[in-house]
């Protein structure tokens, strides 16, 4: 049965150039892109996208490079689709993903902890929160709240 996950491309994916080939990866991990979208937030929508990590030390860093250029926001649909891109993008950390998944999406485009690259919902729970928080839903499927 066909599960879906939201990815993003974050800031430095995108500033990188990582974009064209880390979408290629996806389809030929047998994923179909259903949605995507180009957006920047502002710091009240990443405050509101990433309020779990609102107590971190990290958090007010997190803030600002996410801000800081804009991003793609896609919706992945397979079979598995919530863990298998997450297995695909490896460990949140670059650094030791280089090391223990070197072929993982954060090993190759990742710079550091923070600017790791992508993102993947990690529960059914995330995915639908996060999914309904940059796309609605409409009679013809999903539509971004930010075109
Ligand atoms: P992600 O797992 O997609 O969502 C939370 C983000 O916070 C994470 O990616 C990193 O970008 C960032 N992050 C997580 N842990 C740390 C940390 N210890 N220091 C700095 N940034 C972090």
């Amino acid at each position: 049965e066909s599960e879906r996950t939201l990815a993003i491309i974050k800031p430095d994916g995108v500033s990188g150039n990582h974009t064209n080939s880390i979408k290629e990866t996806i389809l030929n991990n047998g994923f179909k892109i259903t949605e995507e979208s180009f957006i920047q937030l502002d710091e009240d929508r990443v405050k509101s996208f990433y309020a779990e990590h609102s107590s971190r030390s990290f958090f007010p860093s997190l803030v600002q490079y996410m801000i800081s250029g804009p991003m793609l926001i896609m919706v992945l649909e397979k079979g598995n689709a919530i863990a298998d891109w997450r297995a695909l993008i490896g460990p949140t950390d670059p650094l030791k993903a280089k090391v223990t998944h070197p072929h993982s999406v954060r090993a190759i485009c990742g710079l550091d902890l923070q600017k790791n690259c992508v993102h993947g919902s990690d529960s059914p729970q995330s995915a639908a929160r996060e999914i309904s928080f940059f796309f609605e839903r409409t009679s013809s499927g999903h539509v971004s709240k930010h075109d």
